[in-house]
């Protein structure tokens, strides 16, 4: 076990306000030089520091965070920070704009005196006699929750498992087809919530949902039906929401209407113009933060004649999910602004989850002889899907779902662009698991992965042969 003792902290602080410095902001302020910090130990004796870091607060880009100065953290968006247990830490924070901040470590009772003016600098040194992961942050009211916090990382801390809600949503629950009936008027209830889920065995994320599930409720409505849409945002939400549905023609697709702080509701209404299976998502800033959060889902706008009956039908959606920490992480993991930035996410996922679809609970059941048809959409934000199902052949896809165009025939592949979606249908021919993936195949290694399990009788006049050993199932 870890010792958790109370270490005595050992702060020394320097501060130099700049007086009379330079009237306007410059876009790489340079700090002055800081005084050689020392740290009394408990026997009197002075302690050089062994780590230093400096970290500029605004950073000059005019976003609220720390960035990195100097070494491996240089230009680093709130950048880990590490040491190791015994080590004097010494951290110098440079003002890069002229507002109030600070660095603060609670468990080291560590904090610098507030800086205020451009080139303000600070400096706290302190001891670490204990591994784990520590918050600095700024203390200003709403610094932190505006970005202003990373890691301190003492030692090599072991990462303990986190549990979470479920927020996948089950492929199989989806409203059954509309069939021939005339327009009405149809009421579509929404509700958005954060939810702390599971990401993936040991790890949770910080979800945005609609209605708790990735993705959100399948919507199912008929052409020329008008929809009622109402949007609550959850009283214990952080931060507004709203929804754009490319099934709207109107500016915003009604996002400009639905604009919802937390314990607020507001509702819009239109009329389906348009057949075809669109995406829905959140269209409050930073978007695609709440689409890679989670907040995308598919309305099916069905023509009037409906489609033609299939035996069973599926919901899925692919989405990316960018976390600080690598995939594979146990604890729980946090949203990485510069990952979602670069386009590089740690993990993919259908229906919400690492390998979401690849559990008993989860996986798409079919028998021998049905007729399948999936649902399928990328809410993304940012990668296309080349969706394919391994062992199946697309007897018809509708790419980017044109449900009003003929379909194409026999297809291995389908492509499917973020904020896109598809419909492919195919005979299940013989027994066994096929799976669903992105044919962009390094991303199965990043959780992106489906089971479709067919039960029935064997064809060896389709598929036959045998397994030798170490072929595995
Ligand atoms: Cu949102
Ligand atoms: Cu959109």
């Amino acid at each position: 076990m870890m010792a958790w003792k109370i270490v005595r902290p050992l702060v020394l602080v320097s501060l130099m306000a700049l007086a009379g410095c330079a009237p306007t902001p410059t876009p790489n302020p340079t700090p002055a030089p800081l005084p050689a910090t020392a740290v009394p130990t408990e026997t009197g004796m002075a302690m050089e520091p062994t780590v230093r870091y400096t970290l500029v607060t605004g950073g000059g880009t005019g976003e609220l965070n720390y960035v990195g100065r100097g070494g491996s953290i240089d230009g680093q968006a709130n950048p880990t920070l590490t040491a190791q247990p015994g080590d004097v830490v010494e951290i110098t924070i440079v003002n890069g704009d002229y507002i109030l901040h600070d660095l603060t470590i609670d468990e080291f009772n560590a904090k610098t005196p507030q800086i205020q003016n451009l080139d303000d600098s600070a400096t706290i040194t302190f001891q670490v006699d204990r591994e784990g992961e520590f918050f600095y942050y700024c203390s200003v009211p709403g610094h932190r929750q505006a970005g202003m916090e990373g890691v301190l990382r003492v030692g090599s801390p072991a990462p303990t498992a986190a549990e979470g809600a479920s927020i996948v949503h089950n492929p199989a629950d989806l409203p059954g087809p509309i069939g021939r009936r005339a327009a009405q008027v149809i009421d579509v209830d929404l509700t958005a919530q954060e939810v702390v889920g599971q990401l993936a065995d040991g790890a949770t994320y910080p979800y945005f949902t609609f209605n708790g599930t990735v993705p959100g409720p399948f919507v199912r409505v008929r052409v020329g039906d008008t929809v009622n849409l109402t949007l609550h945002n959850a009283t214990g939400s952080t931060l507004g929401h709203s929804i754009d549905l490319h099934a709207v023609n109107g500016p915003g697709g009604g996002a400009v209407y639905t604009q919802t702080l937390p314990g607020e509701t507001h509702v819009f209404s239109f009329r389906a113009l348009n057949p075809g299976l669109f995406v829905y998502h959140c269209a409050t800033p930073s978007v695609p933060h709440h689409i890679a959060s989670g907040m995308y889902g598919l309305i099916l706008v069905e023509p009037e004649a409906g489609l033609p009956p299939v035996d069973k039908e599926f919901y899925v959606m692919q989405g990316e999910i960018y976390t600080v920490e690598p995939f594979g992480s146990q604890g729980a993991l946090i949203f990485s602004m510069e990952k979602m930035m670069a386009e590089a996410p740690e993990y993919f996922v259908f229906n919400g989850a690492a390998g979401a679809l690849a559990t008993d609970e989860n996986e798409l059941h079919v028998n021998v002889g049905d007729t399948v048809r999936i649902f399928f959409g990328v809410g993304g934000p940012n990668a296309t899907s080349s969706f394919h199902v391994i062992g199946e052949i697309f007897d018809r896809a509708y790419p980017f779902a044109a449900l009003t165009s003929p379909p194409l025939t026999d297809v291995q592949t389908v492509t499917v662009p973020p904020g896109g979606a598809a419909m492919v249908e195919f005979h299940v021919d013989v027994p066994g698991r096929y799976l669903l993936v992105d044919h962009a195949l390094s991303r199965l290694e990043r959780g992106l992965v489906g089971y479709l399990v067919a039960e029935g009788a064997e064809d060896p006049t389709i598929f036959s042969g045998e397994l030798t050993e170490g072929s595995g199932h």
